[in-house]
């Protein structure tokens, strides 16, 4: 990320610093302890000010263990809309580096979150809305990633819906990859986007409401509750390396080649064992022997998570906007019976998905089963009688 300072800040960190004489208070965010990325923060109260400690409700996910290890299609158009912006996110898949989910929020809140022990990532696949942070307001909208870093406390006001996200939180740091950066952090040329494509807070306004205000905050498995008396957005300034920020997938410049490229030329984030890519609508592969879909493949350490965002996906057949796949690891996968045939001489794609592609491997919630499509699993299967001899 570039450095980006907003609001007023004092010339000297670790300085005295104040607003109408007051003392404002400087607090220091940052990974790694003090070694990795930071900003500096200066809020007109104390971030550690609670009025009252609340309830401690522990995040327990339902587990599904399927009796077939097979490919799966979790169908959630039908998963009807509803709940808020944190407390609607359903989890479908989760491991120790990642969980994955689905929300279609339709009411607001107004009380205040922050993931302490995630780094997320809101998909906004269809909606529009701000993210009110203690960086400022945050706008998204339809095709946005909206990368919120562990810390950051903020609330969601939904703009002109409907509203479906797909929603990580990692324990780990989202990054951009480290190929594509230089030794100082900036982004090389050959990078599928660059600085500009990255967007923080676009406002910044300190609010100095003394009323109640709840806030949760998700750490140690569970949500801890506590009511603040102040208004938890109270930075009259900050700068630094660490802020919510937006990327449109549109942004990302794909990368076609003679021959097919692979996932890795999509990548657009990577966390800790796993990956996020963008297939976005692109020119396809050019030599006049081109098989412009992927190969089949057995990814040995991957399980591989699509979700479908618009336009036909040329691998997949039957399989909606909307939907996700997941290839696990045992079991190849690659473009089902037909669709080879007719990619060839295809020179365009429209397809439009993100893929989150796990080292390690996911466990299912019982939502994912009650989403479930088995018929997924067969359908690669050509019957005997009308297979090619
Ligand atoms: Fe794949």
């Amino acid at each position: 990320m570039r450095y980006v300072s907003m609001g007023r800040v004092p010339p000297k960190r670790h300085t005295q610093f104040r607003e109408n004489g007051t003392l404002l208070v400087e607090e220091v965010m940052g990974y790694e302890g003090f070694s990795g990325n930071e900003s500096i923060l200066y809020h007109l109260t104390s971030p550690c000010d609670v009025a009252q400690v609340g309830e401690f409700t522990p995040i327990e996910h339902e587990e599904w263990v399927p009796d077939a290890h097979v490919h799966r299609l979790t169908n959630t158009p039908p998963l009807p809309p509803g709940g808020d912006p944190v407390f609607g996110r359903h989890v479908l898949m989760w491991n120790a580096d990642v969980e994955l989910g689905i929300a279609k929020p339709t009411e607001e809140t107004d009380a205040f979150y922050r993931n302490g022990e995630g780094d997320e990532v809101l998909f906004v696949h269809e909606g529009e809305g701000v993210l009110e942070t203690i960086f400022g307001t945050l706008p998204f909208r339809a095709h946005d990633y909206v990368v919120i870093p562990r810390g950051t406390t903020y609330r969601v006001r939904l703009g002109a819906g409907p509203h479906t996200w797909l929603t990580l939180s990692t324990p780990g740091e989202i990054e951009t990859p480290n190929r594509y950066r230089n030794r100082y952090g900036q982004l090389l040329e050959h990078a599928p986007f660059s600085q500009r494509d990255f967007h923080p807070p676009a406002a910044l306004e300190p609010h100095r409401e003394r009323a109640e205000f709840e806030l949760i905050v998700r750490a140690r498995g569970g949500h801890q509750r506590f009511a603040l008396d102040h208004h938890p957005l109270d930075v009259v300034g900050w700068d630094g390396y660490v802020y919510p920020y937006t990327f449109n997938i549109h942004d990302f410049e794909p990368k076609s080649g003679r021959l097919h490229q692979p996932p890795p030329a999509h990548q657009t984030f990577q966390g800790p064992n796993f990956v996020i890519c963008s297939f976005c609508p692109r020119q396809l592969d050019w030599d006049p022997l081109a098989v412009p879909l992927p190969y089949h493949h057995s990814n040995l350490q991957s399980e591989e998570v699509i979700y479908y965002v618009d336009g036909q996906f040329g691998s997949r057949r039957a399989v909606d906007v909307g939907s996700l796949t997941l290839h696990p690891s045992g079991l190849p996968h690659g473009p089902q019976p037909g669709l080879v045939d007719k990619a060839l001489g295809a020179t365009r794609t429209e397809e439009l998905a993100v893929m989150c592609d796990t080292f390690r491997p996911l466990r299912l919630t019982t939502l994912a089963r009650d989403l479930d499509d088995p018929s997924y699993a067969l359908s690669w299967h050509t019957p005997a009688e009308a297979a090619v001899t």
